[in-house]
Formats: C-alpha cells, structure tokens, sequence
C-alpha cells in the first residue's frame, strides 16, 4: 500500500492499494462473494450507487443536525448539537463527548453546475441503506422466500474524526455486508447461525483465531435500533479493536422507510398469505480491515526468511515461474512457454533476476504458495522442479500435469 496522493504529500489517512495489494484485496473480496452468496441458495447480490436521493440519509437520520456544531459521543458516535448536549449520551449513557466541532459524519457533494440545497447529495455513510432501499426490488424480481439475504460490497465514506492506525479508520473503506431477512420469531436462530458462519470465514481467510474475540455489547450500550449487537474484535499491534460487527436490526430500517417513502416494503408469505414486515440480522465486514487482519495473521520471520503465510486462495500470485539461469536462451524458452500457457488459469508471476535461492525468498515475502524452476533436466524429460512456500521442499513434476498437480496443492491448504 501506498499514502495516496504521495508525490503531492499524500492526503492524511488515505491509502492506495499497489500491485500486490489490489490483487489481495481482490481475492478476499471475491472469496466473499462466493462464501456467502454463490455456495448459498437463498442470498443474492446488489451493487448500488455510492450517491443515493438525500431523502434516503434524512429517513436514516444520517442527516439530523448536520449543519450544526455538533459533539459526537466517544463511544456510540452518537450526535448532539453543542448547544444542546445532554449531560450523558441518550443512547449508550456514556458521559466522554468530542469537543464541539462543525462536522457531519455525511460526505457532501452537488449534483450539476449549480451548489446550493437543491443539488446537495452526499456519498454514502453505510452501504447497508442500498439494500434496505432495494428490498422491494429484489422480493419482485429474484424469486426468493424468507429467510433471504441482500449482499453487496463497496465503497463507503464517512468525515471520520479520528482516522488513523493505517487503513484501520480511513475516511473511504470497502464494506461487504448483507442483512438478513428472517421472520421475528425466527431472529435468535439465525443471529447464532451467521455468528458461527462470521467465524468460519475467519478461520478460511487464516486469521489467527486466537487473536479473534467476541464483545456481547451490553444491553444499555446498543444502538437505538439494534436488540443484539457482537462486536468481533481483533488484537491488532495498536490494540484489541473491532473487527466486524453482528447486529439484530429488527425491523427498525424497513419499516422508517416505509413511513417516509410511502411504499409498501412488507412481505407476504406465498403459503400463508401472511403479511410483515421482516426482521433483519446484518453481519458486517469491513474489507480493508480484513485485509489488514490477514496480514498480521500470516506475517512470519523464519531466521532470513520473511513469509507471509496467506491462504493460496488469497495469494496475490499463486505460482511464480524461472528459468534457473537467465543467460541460456534454451532455460529461458522453455521457461516462458510454461509461465505463459499457466497464466491462462492462474496469477502467475516471472523473475529471472539473481540466484535461485533469492527469488525463492522474494517469493516467501508475498506470499506466494509454489514456485516453478526450468533446469536443464526439463530439457531432456520435460520435468520441473516444484517449492513449495510453507515446507520449502521441492519434488519433479512433469510438465503436463503442473495444472492438476497446481490445482490439488492450492485447493488442499484451504
Ligand atoms: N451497516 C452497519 C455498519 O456500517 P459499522 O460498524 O459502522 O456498521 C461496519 O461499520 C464495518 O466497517 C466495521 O465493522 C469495520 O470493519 C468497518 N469500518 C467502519 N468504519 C471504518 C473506517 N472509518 N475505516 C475502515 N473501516 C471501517
């Protein structure tokens, strides 16, 4: 990662994801997608503008106060105008507020040429307002019965006040987040069952669990529409922080913006002919923080060596392919019809540079799982020599099978 904008200074706490970075950050991301929405039957997917009608933010109460000197709560975030701040906070009963500041957590934009009220819109504070706006949307056209999910993934932006800690509190994050729409009566049972699958994505994308802890947040603590919140919590090197969230919604989204757009967001049971307004359970993943989270997880000095020991699914290249001297054209030949009929399937990397030995550990460093070398015995039987990353052991495999023998090794650490 990169400090954005880095030849002008950079820009305070905003990053940029270089070559290596975009390609882990893609590959949790795409990881995700087929975790929890392409391997499940009853989830589907949207992908919604970043800039919504203003009306959505003022139903959300993202709006209230905005124009105001306002104190945040230090600890729900919760906003009050300065010159009407009550003595604790009215949802959490904290009594630690930021100094009064002109602020709003929204990030304004205008609409066209002209800049006043009318063309003011704002970039999203939360992409969880997308899928409660498109509940109707999705219920008529993708044919599907509560229990269902509404996933998507994207950008979100906030004005936080205290960003910092790398890309741990940025003012622009990638969020992957679904709300789950269940019956009332039915919330507990699948809160318990998306707490369980949460932490069986960790343990996929090799967090180190023990570094993973659940916070029940106390019943006086919770969010004025939320009945039962968990944080996860992560022990990050500047402390144990959250991670992702799980929330019982209840039914507080849908019905606010039921009453303010005047639709009818209810649902109707096919069998029963029963009419409600669903409950909703949202796990929350921030992307950035995973990423983050991974890192510290797989990061290893072995003496010399530096090993980054990511997941093969999430490493940046799966395979890295040398000729093992770079001056015998023959090596070189044979070597770049391998990497390039193996890039076909796989992120594959090239690197002729120095001795074997060093590529082998430049390779340790990013991560990637097996390395590919063309001796001069390839020449002869059409064999390669194979590394692997974690044990460093190499064996012969004929260049035949490298696609099946690729395939069992990188699927087999999952
Ligand atoms: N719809 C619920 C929601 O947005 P949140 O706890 O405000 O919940 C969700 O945010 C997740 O987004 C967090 O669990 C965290 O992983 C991530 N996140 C929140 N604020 C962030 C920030 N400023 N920078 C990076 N990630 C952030």
């Amino acid at each position: 990662m990169f400090p954005g904008s880095e030849i002008y200074g950079g820009l305070a706490n905003s990053w940029d994801y270089g070559p290596l970075g975009v390609e882990l950050k893609n590959n949790i991301k795409n990881l995700w997608w087929k975790n929890f929405v392409h391997q499940r039957d009853n989830m589907v997917g949207i992908d919604a503008a970043l800039i919504m009608n203003p009306k959505v933010w003022e139903a959300s109460g993202h709006l209230k106060e905005f124009s105001d000197p306002l104190v945040e709560c230090k600890k729900c975030h919760a906003r009050y105008r300065a010159d009407q701040m009550p003595e604790k906070c009215e949802e959490c009963g904290k009594k630690e507020f930021t100094a009064a500041k002109q602020f709003n957590l929204m990030l304004k934009t205008f609409l066209g040429p002209a800049e006043d009220s009318s063309t003011t819109a704002y970039l999203r504070g939360e992409i969880a307002q997308s899928m409660f706006v498109n509940f109707k949307n999705v219920l008529d056209t993708a044919r599907i019965k509560i229990p269902f999910g509404i996933a998507s993934q994207g950008k979100a932006f906030r004005n936080e006040i205290t960003p910092g800690n790398f890309i741990f509190r940025t003012r622009e994050f990638n969020l992957m987040e679904f709300e789950y729409f269940v019956k009332e009566q039915e919330w507990e049972q699948h809160f318990e069952y998306w707490r369980k699958e949460m932490l069986a994505w960790m343990e996929l994308i090799g967090l180190d669990m023990k570094k993973v802890h659940e916070n029940d947040i106390a019943k006086d603590e919770l969010a004025h529409y939320s009945k039962k919140t968990i944080d996860f919590e992560f022990d990050y090197p500047f402390g144990k922080k959250e991670l992702y969230g799980l929330a019982y919604r209840t039914d507080f989204d849908l019905k606010n913006h039921m009453e303010k757009s005047g639709q009818d967001l209810q649902y109707t049971d096919a069998e029963t002919n029963e009419k409600f307004t669903p409950h909703v359970i949202e796990p929350t993943f921030g992307l950035d923080r995973s990423l983050l989270a991974v890192l510290l997880s797989s990061y290893e000095e072995e003496g010399e060596r530096v090993v980054l020991k990511l997941k093969p699914s999430l490493a940046p290249y799966k395979v890295a392919v040398f000729p093992l001297l770079k001056n015998k054209p023959e090596l070189v030949k044979k070597a770049q019809e391998i990497y390039q009929d193996l890039k076909k399937d796989f992120t594959a990397t090239w690197d002729d540079r120095g001795n074997i030995g060093k590529r082998y550990y430049s390779q340790d460093e990013i991560g990637t799982p097996l390395a590919i070398t063309c001796d001069f015995q390839t020449l002869e039987d059409q064999t390669v020599t194979v590394r692997d990353r974690d044990t460093m052991k190499q064996e012969r495999v004929a260049i035949e099978n490298l696609r099946t023998f690729l395939n069992e090794k990188i699927n087999s650490y999952n």
